[in-house]
C-alpha cells in the first residue's frame, strides 16, 4: 500500500515494540528467580517453582519461587530485625530512598513496561503511559510524605511489619500504592504479588538492591494463594494490605480475626457509568472506552454497568457499537493496539461462563465482527443489553471487556439503579449540567466518582470503596492512616475486666417497680421506650452488691427493631453539619442540667468521684464533638490534570456498637458522640456493667432535638447483641470496645457485608485523658472518604 493511499484509509500497520531489553533482562536471571529476602535472593526453601507466561502467546517467561510458610518467616524475621533502624532514620532519608526508587523506576520505565505487558497481556500503550508513569508519581509523592511525616502526623507511629497481597491486573502499580506509603510511614514489607504477574515484582526487587535500601525493609515472596495465606497467617505480622477479590477479603479478614493485625481491604466493584441525556456524548463514548476497555476490563473500578437515560438510549447504543467496531486488538507489545490479552485461561474461561450465564438470563450480546488474534487468550469487547438489574451480570464482576447496559427515566432512578449492588467502589457520572452531576455524586454510594471523566488515579486521591468494596484508602493523606496508629494506642496496656454486675436474668414484671429496686429502665428505639422482646432483665447491682435496679435482656428482635429505626433515620447524615453540632451542644446543655442526679446514681455503681468526673467529662466530650461536627472537613486534592478531587467526608451509614464496660456514662459519650457528630445512625449496647444509664442517656437525648433513631440503645448480654451486630448485614460498621475475645468476634462475624470493624484490641485506653479518648482518630474511623473528580481548569 502506498503512503498516499495509507492516509487516505488511515489503517493502522503494526508497530511492535522491542522485547530485547526486558528478554535480556530475563535471561540475566537465568529465567529463574527466587525470592526477595533481606536484600539478597533466596533460593524457595521447599524448592519448588512455577512458571510465569505470557498470555499473547502461551510461551513461558521466567520460572519463579513457590513461596511457602517458611519463606514467608525468613522474610517477616528479615522485615522484623530491619524495622527499628528503618524507623529510627529521619524523615528525610527516608525520603531519599523513596525518591531514589522513583527516579530508578523512571530510567527502567521502558524495561518495566515491556516487562509488564509480556507478564499481563495489557496493551503496551497501558502499561508505558498509564501504568509505569503512576508508579513513579506514586513514589515520588511518599517520598514527600516521608519528609513531612512528623509534622503532619504527630503522634502516629508506623504499625511495623506489613503484609502486603496484589493482584495481577496492575502488577507494578498495585505494589506501589501498597509499599511506597508503608516505606513512607516507616513500616517495613513483605509484598506477595499474584501468581499470574510477579515479574515486575522481581524487577522491583532488583531497584531496591540497586538503591541500596537497607536489606528486609522490602521482601518479595512469590507464589499463590497457599503463599498468601501463610503471609496472612504469620504472627508476626501487624498489618495485612490486601487487594482482590471480596472472596479472598473475606477469608482474610476471618484469618486475622484473632489477631490484632490492622486491615485494609481494596476488593471488587461492579461500577455505575451513568450517562444523562443532556451529555455530552461524543465524550461520553470515548470515556467508556476507557471504562470498560482499558485493561480488557480487568480493572476493580471498570464502569462495567452502563446506566443511560431511556431518550438517548438507543442513539447511544449505536454510537457505542460504532466505536467498538473501532477498537483494535492484538498483540499487547503493539503501539497501536487498544485491547490485548486476558490475563489466564481461568479468567477467560470466568468471562465466558458469566457472559453465557447472563444471556441465558435473556441479555442480548453484541460483539464486534473484528477477527481475534488466532493463538493467545483473547475475549472480544462484548455489549451486553436488554440487561435485567438483577441479572448475575448486572450484579457480579466479570472483570473483563464485557458492558451490560441498562437504561433509567429519572436522575432518582438512576441512583437508586446505580446504588442497587453490594459493592461501592467507583462511579461515573456523565452530563453538561453541573446540577445533575453533582447532585448524583453525592448520593452515590462510592468511594470514587468522576465526574465527566473515567479511570483517573493519582497519589494524592485516596482510592478504595464503601460496602463490600472493602474499606481502607490508598493514595493521599486519607491512605496514610492505614499504615499508621496513635503511638499512646500501640504501647497502651491490656484493659482490665470491667466489674459485672450481679446478673441473674429474671421475668421482668410488667409496669409495676418491685419495691426493693429502684430503678427499671427500657430499651430506647427509635426514640421511644420499648420492652425488650424477651421479657426479661436483667440485675444491675451496685459495687457494694447492693441492687440498683434492672435493664432489659435485649435480644434479636431488638437489636433487628434497633437497627431498622437507624435505618430510617439516615436523613440525619443530611441534616447540615451545623444542625448536628446544634444538637450535640443541646444534649451537653441537657447532661449538664440533670448532671447532679446522674451522677448521683451512677455513683452507686463506679463511687462518687468518678461518677462526678464522668459527667464533667462527658460534657466536655459533647462539646469537642459538637465542635468537630462542622470542622472535620474534606479536602481538594490538586492531582497533575485538569481536574480536581474533592475528598469529601462522609459518615459510614449504622454504626453497631459496644460501649466500654468500665466508664458507663463517659464511654458511651466517647465513642457514640463522633459516631453521630459524623452523621451515622447507631445502634449502641450500654455497658452492661451498669446498663442503667440508658434511663438517664434516652431522658437527655428526648429533650434534645435528636431525631428519632439516630441513637438507638439496646442493653443486654454484650456479647451475644455483638453477634447479632456483626452478622447484621444492614450494620455498616461495629466498633467494639471491650476485651480481646469480644474484638476477635466483631471481626471474625463482620465478614458477611464486610464491615469495617474498630476495636480497642483488649486494649485500654483511658477515656479521661483527651489525646486518648476523644478526636481524629476516633473521627477517622466514623467517616469513609468519597472523591468527586471535576474537570476545572483549562
Ligand atoms: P484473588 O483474590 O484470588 O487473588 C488476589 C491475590 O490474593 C493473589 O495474589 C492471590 O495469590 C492471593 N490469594 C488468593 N487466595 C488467598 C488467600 N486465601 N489468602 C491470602 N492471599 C490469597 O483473585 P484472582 O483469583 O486472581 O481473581 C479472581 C476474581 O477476583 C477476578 O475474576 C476478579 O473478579 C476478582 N479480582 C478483583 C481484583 C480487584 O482489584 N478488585 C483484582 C483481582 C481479581
Amino acid at each position: 500500500m502506498s503512503i498516499v493511499e495509507k492516509f487516505v484509509s488511515m489503517e493502522y500497520g503494526p508497530a511492535p515494540e522491542d522485547p530485547s531489553e526486558a528478554l535480556v533482562w530475563l535471561d540475566r536471571h537465568e529465567r529463574r528467580f527466587g525470592h526477595f529476602i533481606n536484600g539478597a535472593w533466596q533460593p524457595p526453601a521447599a524448592g519448588g517453582y512455577f512458571s510465569t507466561a505470557d498470555p499473547s502467546t502461551g510461551e513461558k517467561l521466567a520460572a519463579v519461587a513457590q513461596g511457602t510458610a517458611a519463606d514467608i518467616d525468613a522474610a517477616v524475621k528479615a522485615a522484623r530485625a530491619a524495622l527499628g533502624a528503618w524507623q529510627a532514620l529521619s524523615g528525610h532519608a527516608r525520603a531519599r530512598y523513596l525518591y531514589a526508587i522513583a527516579r530508578l523506576v523512571q530510567k527502567h520505565s521502558r524495561r518495566l513496561a515491556v516487562l509488564e505487558t509480556m507478564d499481563n497481556g495489557k496493551p503496551i500503550r497501558e502499561s508505558r503511559d498509564i501504568d509505569i508513569p503512576l508508579v513513579a508519581r506514586h513514589f515520588y509523592h511518599h517520598a514527600g510524605w516521608a519528609q513531612l511525616l512528623e509534622r503532619e502526623f504527630p503522634g502516629y507511629m508506623a504499625c511495623g511489619v506489613v503484609g502486603q497481597i496484589i493482584p495481577w491486573n496492575f502488577p507494578l502499580l498495585m505494589l506501589a500504592w501498597k509499599i511506597a506509603p508503608a516505606l513512607s510511614t516507616g513500616n517495613t514489607a513483605i509484598l506477595k504479588p499474584a501468581e499470574f504477574t510477579p515479574l515486575t515484582a522481581l524487577a522491583f526487587a532488583e531497584i531496591c538492591q540497586e538503591i541500596n535500601l537497607p536489606p528486609g525493609v522490602v521482601n518479595i515472596v512469590t507464589g499463590d494463594g497457599t503463599t498468601g495465606e501463610a503471609l496472612v497467617k504469620h504472627a508476626d505480622v501487624d498489618k495485612i494490605a490486601f487487594t482482590g477479590s471480596t472472596e479472598v477479603g473475606r477469608a482474610i479478614r476471618k484469618a486475622t480475626a484473632q489477631s490484632h493485625k490492622k486491615l485494609s481491604l481494596e476488593l471488587g466493584g461492579k461500577s455505575p457509568f451513568i450517562i444523562f441525556e443532556d451529555a455530552d456524548l461524543d465524550s461520553a463514548v470515548e470515556g467508556l472506552v476507557d471504562g470498560i476497555w482499558f485493561n480488557q476490563g480487568q480493572v476493580c473500578c471498570a464502569g462495567s454497568r452502563l446506566l443511560m437515560q431511556e431518550s438517548i438510549a438507543e442513539k447511544l447504543t449505536a454510537k457505542v457499537r460504532e466505536r467498538m467496531s473501532t477498537l483494535r486488538i492484538g498483540a499487547p507489545l503493539d503501539k497501536a493496539i487498544d485491547i490485548g490479552a486476558i490475563v489466564a485461561r481461568v479468567q477467560l474461561e470466568s468471562i465466558e461462563r458469566l457472559v453465557n450465564q447472563g444471556v441465558a438470563e435473556g441479555a442480548i450480546c453484541w460483539q464486534p465482527p473484528t477477527p481475534l488474534p488466532s493463538r493467545g487468550l483473547y475475549y472480544p469487547p462484548t455489549l451486553l443489553t436488554n440487561v435485567h438489574p438483577t441479572s448475575i451480570v448486572a450484579q457480579q464482576e466479570i472483570f473483563g471487556p464485557v458492558l451490560a447496559a441498562m437504561t433509567f427515566r429519572t436522575p432518582r432512578e438512576a441512583v437508586e439503579l446505580a446504588n442497587n449492588t453490594a459493592y461501592g467502589l467507583a462511579a461515573s457520572v456523565w452530563s453538561e449540567s453541573i446540577n445533575v452531576a453533582l447532585h448524583a455524586a453525592a448520593q452515590l454510594k462510592a468511594g470514587v466518582v468522576w465526574v465527566n471523566s473515567t479511570n483517573l488515579f493519582d497519589a494524592s486521591c485516596g482510592f478504595g470503596g464503601y460496602r463490600e468494596s472493602g474499606y481502607g484508602r490508598e493514595g493521599g493523606r486519607e491512605g496514610l492512616f492505614e499504615y499508621l496508629e496513635p503511638a499512646w494506642f500501640k504501647h497502651a496496656p491490656a484493659l482490665k475486666p470491667a466489674k459485672l454486675a450481679g446478673s441473674a436474668a429474671r421475668e421482668q414484671d410488667a409496669d409495676a417497680a418491685v419495691p426493693t429496686i429502684d430503678r427499671t429502665v427500657k430499651l430506647y428505639i427509635g426514640g421511644k421506650q420499648a420492652r425488650p422482646d424477651s421479657g426479661y432483665s436483667i440485675e444491675v447491682r451496685g459495687a457494694d452488691g447492693r441492687l440498683l435496679g434492672e435493664a432489659p435482656l435485649g435480644n434479636r428482635k431488638d437489636i433487628r427493631n434497633a437497627v431498622e429505626a437507624a435505618r430510617k433515620a439516615e436523613g440525619w447524615a443530611k441534616a447540615t453539619a451545623h444542625a448536628r453540632a446544634q444538637v450535640l451542644y443541646y444534649i451537653a446543655e441537657n447532661l449538664s442540667q440533670r448532671g447532679e442526679e446522674i451522677a448521683g446514681r451512677l455513683a452507686a455503681a463506679v463511687g462518687r468521684e468518678q461518677a462526678q468526673a464522668e459527667v464533667r467529662t462527658g460534657i466536655e466530650r459533647i462539646f469537642s464533638y459538637a465542635a468537630w461536627a462542622d470542622k472535620y472537613d474534606g479536602a481538594v486534592h490538586n492531582p497533575p490534570f485538569r481536574n480536581i478531587a474533592i475528598a469529601m467526608n462522609e459518615p459510614i451509614g449504622t454504626v453497631g456498637i459496644i460501649c466500654p464496660a468500665e466508664t458507663p456514662l463517659l464511654g458511651f459519650l466517647s465513642v457514640v458522640m463522633p459516631a453521630i457528630a459524623a452523621g451515622n445512625t447507631v445502634t449502641a449496647v450500654p455497658s452492661e456493667a451498669y446498663p442503667l444509664i440508658t434511663g438517664d442517656l434516652h431522658q437527655v437525648f428526648e429533650t434534645s432535638d435528636l431525631p428519632d433513631g439516630a441513637v438507638n440503645i439496646v442493653t443486654g448480654r454484650a456479647s451475644e447483641l455483638l453477634k447479632i451486630l456483626a452478622e447484621h448485614d444492614d450494620v455498616d460498621a461495629i466498633w467494639c470496645f471491650g476485651d480481646e475475645a469480644s474484638g476477635a468476634t466483631a471481626k471474625a462475624l463482620s465478614i458477611g457485608n464486610v464491615k469495617q470493624v474498630f476495636a480497642n484490641e483488649g486494649r485500654a485506653i483511658d477515656w479521661f485523658d483527651a489525646k486518648q479518648g476523644e478526636g481524629r482518630w476516633f473521627l477517622h474511623h466514623a467517616h469513609q472518604v468519597k472523591n468527586i473528580w471535576v474537570p476545572y481548569g483549562e
